[in-house]
């Protein structure tokens, strides 16, 4: 009897343990649970599917830095905006410009438009214009939206012999050094480089620029020559190059010209103003113009291809 008793006691014992051990796992389980829960709701996954990104834009998203994905949530869902994502050159802080271009001109060329808003070319030529950064130095960015101090003067600006030039010319002299051991090398090639103009002041540039104007008219001008205090000629930085007797309608089909473009990084001159850059530089193509930036800069936008107004904005001011 008693036995019998101690039996069922150790049967209502194990029986409480499995109930009690039962009641622990089951709130183990609610806890993680809610604290799963939490956690995809305090997660990009949940809060940009919240915004309105599908699956196949949510893989990629995922793999982006956090401060991609935050600016993201701060603003409204776009479908172009993972393709402009993936765009070489993309900058963060230019996406709404992108967007609001692509909007406005229905272009379907998401690179290009990437180009344009970053180089500032989504503003009409000389609005939205900034002093540049003069700091910058062989690098400083000097186009129709970034424009000289009134009173910049460059220095080291010496006078270039007649030997290297036609007519009275000036230039920095590492700039002028750097001509030199291109026109040596050239030289050695069989080639004869010529400077056509070097550095201008402000008043040279004013005369330049409204002696095309009255030939011209104002949008022709602009298509060709920089008014004052926007020419990288007052920087001291560039040169126009030529040869023999060509002319600047001419020098495209020179040896020279062909000579330059294989070989201008090497002594760290760019071309400035290339063909069917146009709309990025703001300048109709010129063979001739030659800016100085260095060699390690020269060689880099000599290997990506592209203008010095996107190498500045994506390499330098990004
Ligand atoms: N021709 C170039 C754009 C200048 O005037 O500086
Ligand atoms: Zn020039």
């Amino acid at each position: 009897m008693a036995k019998r008793r101690l039996k069922k006691s150790v049967k209502i014992g194990l029986g409480i343990i499995a109930s009690v051990i039962i009641v622990i796992i089951g709130i183990i389980i609610g806890v993680k649970k809610y604290q799963d829960h939490k956690k995809y709701i305090a997660s990009y996954e949940y809060k940009l599917t919240n915004v309105g990104y599908n699956e196949e834009e949510l893989n990629y998203l995922l793999e982006q830095d956090d401060k991609i994905k935050d600016k993201l949530l701060d603003i409204d869902y776009n479908e172009k905006i993972v393709d402009f994502l993936k765009q070489k050159y993309f900058i963060l802080d230019n996406l709404e410009s992108y967007l609001e271009y692509y909007q406005k001109n229905n272009s379907t060329d998401l690179n290009k438009i990437v180009s344009l808003v970053n180089v500032g070319a989504d503003s009409d030529y000389y609005d939205n214009t900034k002093e540049t950064n003069i700091d910058d130095n062989n690098l400083m960015l000097v186009n129709k939206y970034n424009y000289l101090p009134e009173d910049y003067n460059p220095t080291d600006i010496v006078d270039i012999k007649n030997w290297y030039c036609y007519g009275e010319n000036k230039i920095k002299n590492e700039v002028y050094q750097k001509f030199i051991e291109m026109f040596d090398a050239a030289k050695e090639d069989g080639k004869k480089i010529i400077i056509s103009s070097g550095y201008r002041t402000y008043d040279e540039q004013k005369d330049t620029y409204d002696s095309y104007v009255s030939r011209y008219g104002v949008k022709k001008a602009d298509a060709l020559a920089a008014r004052p205090g926007y020419s990288e000629h007052e920087t001291g930085l560039t040169l126009d190059i030529t040869t023999g007797n060509a002319t600047k309608d001419t020098f495209e089909s020179t040896e020279e010209f062909t000579w330059l473009k294989n070989n201008s990084y090497k002594y760290g001159f760019i071309l400035r103003y290339p063909k069917d850059k146009e709309d990025i530089t703001g300048y109709a193509y010129e063979p001739w113009h030659y800016r100085y930036v260095g060699v390690e800069v020269a060689t880099k936008i000599h290997e990506l291809d592209i203008t010095y107004d996107e190498y500045y904005a994506y390499f330098i001011a990004n």
